[in-house]
């Protein structure tokens, strides 16, 4: 037996017990006769007294022969401690060792495997089974899997089964490039892995399956942030005979539960936004509504008035920052660099101090008098002590500008509290966009999503105005799930190839398989899919994925622990009847 009790374990109460523990050395304290050692494993820590006088010697000079993550099992008794740690759960005792096993050595580890370790990123990711063995990655993987079993337990509950879909197929298009395999059996061809399971899920449901999910892997070649990688894991599901209602109550059921199981937190009905009025009033799709700072449109007040760089814009939109108006002209600076910065790219940025006394201030008082500059506050909603932050540009642009502006000013206060969760659905997104490069319209969820039936008739006089049965729900400014009602008959499906510039051939060649299913019986359905990491990430008060994905890729989609991706050999490549020309 390696151990009685795990190294969180024993208290007060296990005083004079005979006991067995495992793990690995974290710390060493050598006080000549006595020597001290904390051990530790996943469930926490207890310190070891090695004391010449109570037991022998020998085991005194053993216990020095230790280096720190050793691999060590002990055999002592549990005592009280004469200096009790009050921040430990096992502070209030120590273990008198009478018997030490040393079951590995360790080379010293090239980081200290503390809390706050001296380990950049690269070599943490080097060696990230040693970074795992730190406590704030170790309970993050933790909390992923807590949060992973209670999504089984309630879609179990709700009835939804758990069927798993291929890896090895043809494309599915979600909007990135795929990863491919080539296949060795079928001289140069290749399969795609999926993008997400869309397809297999629909025909799941022409199987009859009526309510399917899978926690699984998804792959895309796209370039990476800190809320992407390139292989991630969804919560994907599917379901039949339903509406749109049906599934948002489902899946807000869902993130409910998780909140209240998780987080202790129980949350209101979600509010539901159109992705229009997402847009208009906070500049973006996923809006953080933990704060307000709600978009003004300031075009009937400010254009017109004599202010030439206002006047030819298409659209004049501020935000009311709460508090600060006593902003130093250095502050107010740092604001217009930051929108100048390349990956923003406003030209320029106008502010207006609405001071305590009722008065302004602003970088326009030559053009704007008081009067106007109070019609701009009160459009904005702002309060004296308010500092108003005014954009004028092309609308699309400009609302993004100011949208990231509005996020940086929330971050600066204070505002994006990781224990807060304010999660809403966005509703009604175009079922198109169209793309400037490719000079044609893209799905904006993807090519399986039915249109609203309302809109139908504009499909072909104004396909940009047709609006989608597709959705997403948003957590604290992260899209964290979406999903749509999709189309269910081989006509509409066929009409949407059409319009995304599918010739009927390359529709037949990548969707044949589908259009088939829809000619058997296909019922009406719909589904979403959760991104697990992002959510995971949220609920633990952080945005950054990486932190909870055990084996991640860095930023250049590398796995720098195992060298991945890496050159094979010219038998492989041969084998495989591929051939690299480098020099091409
Ligand atoms: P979508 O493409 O919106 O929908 O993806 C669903 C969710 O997956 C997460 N996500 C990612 N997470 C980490 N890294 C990535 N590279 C990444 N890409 C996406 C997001 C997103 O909301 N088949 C549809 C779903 C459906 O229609 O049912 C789909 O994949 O949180």
């Amino acid at each position: 037996m390696y151990r009685s009790h795990n190294n969180g374990e024993l208290r007060l109460e296990h005083e004079g017990q005979e006991i067995c523990l495992s793990g690995w050395v974290q710390k060493i304290r050598d006080k000549g006769f006595m020597v001290w050692v904390d051990l530790r494993d996943r469930y926490g820590m207890t310190q070891l007294i090695f004391d010449a006088e109570r037991t022998d010697a020998s085991m005194v000079e053993k216990a020095r022969s230790l280096g720190r993550e050793f691999v060590i099992q002990v055999k002592g008794k549990v005592i009280e401690r004469e200096a009790k740690n009050d921040q430990m759960p096992t502070g209030d005792i120590e273990i008198l060792v009478s018997e030490l096993n040393i079951l590995n050595e360790s080379k010293t580890p090239p980081f200290t495997i503390e809390n706050e370790t001296d380990g950049g990123d690269e070599l943490r990711m080097k060696y990230r089974y040693l970074d795992i063995r730190r406590k704030p990655v170790r309970e993050n993987l933790i909390f992923r899997s807590t949060v992973t079993m209670e999504v089984r337990n309630y879609l179990a509950k709700e009835g939804f089964i758990d069927v798993e879909t291929p890896y090895l197929i043809k494309s599915t298009p979600e909007g990135a490039r795929d990863f491919v395999v080539p296949s060795r059996m079928n001289e140069g061809q290749f399969y795609a892995l999926p993008q997400s399971p869309q397809t297999f899920k629909q025909l799941l449901m022409v199987g009859g399956l009526d309510k399917y999910f899978q926690i699984v892997k998804c792959f895309r070649d796209e370039d990476l942030r800190a809320d992407r990688q390139p292989e991630f894991t969804q919560i994907d599901c599917e379901m039949a005979f339903v509406e749109q209602e049906d599934i948002l109550n489902t899946f807000e059921g869902l993130v409910r539960h998780l909140l209240k199981q998780i987080k202790g937190i129980e949350v209101e009905e979600f509010p539901r936004m159109t992705y229009e009025e997402a847009i208009t009033t906070y500049g973006n799709d996923k809006p953080d509504i933990r704060f307000g700072m709600k978009f003004g449109e300031l075009n009937e007040l400010a254009k017109g008035k004599g202010f030439g760089v206002f006047d030819s814009q298409e659209l004049v939109v501020g935000i009311a920052v709460p508090g600060c108006a006593g902003y130093s002209r250095k502050q107010l600076d740092k604001i217009v660099d930051f929108v100048k910065k390349p990956q923003i790219g406003a030209n320029g940025l106008i502010w207006v101090k609405y001071n305590e006394d009722g008065s302004f201030k602003s970088s326009v008082d030559k053009f704007f008098d008081q009067e106007q500059l109070k019609g701009w506050a009160d459009q904005l909603g702002a309060e004296k002590g308010d500092l108003l932050l005014v954009m004028a540009g092309d609308a699309g642009k400009t609302r993004s500008q100011l949208s990231t502006l509005r996020m940086e000013m929330a971050e600066e206060l204070g505002l994006r509290k990781p224990n807060e969760f304010a999660p809403l659905w966005v509703v009604d997104f175009p079922l198109l966009e169209w793309d400037e490069e490719t000079q044609r319209y893209h799905a904006m969820h993807h090519p399986f999503t039915s249109p609203k039936p309302e809109d139908m008739d504009l499909l072909d006089t104004e396909p940009g105005k047709v609006r989608a049965n597709a959705y997403d729900m948003v957590l604290n400014g992260n899209e964290i799930g979406g999903g749509s009602i999709r189309i269910f008959d081989k006509e509409t499906q066929s009409r949407m190839f059409d319009l995304l510039g599918f010739s009927k051939e390359e529709a037949k060649d990548q969707f044949g398989f589908l259009m088939n299913a829809f000619e058997y019986g296909a019922p009406p359905h719909g589904g979403l899919a959760f991104g697990l990491d992002r959510l995971v990430a949220i609920l633990g008060g952080q945005e950054t994925i990486r932190d909870f994905i055990a084996f991640p890729k860095n930023n250049s989609g590398r796995d720098v622990m195992i060298d991945a991706p890496s050159n094979i050999d010219d038998n492989q490549l041969k084998e495989l009847s591929l051939k690299l020309d480098l020099n091409k």
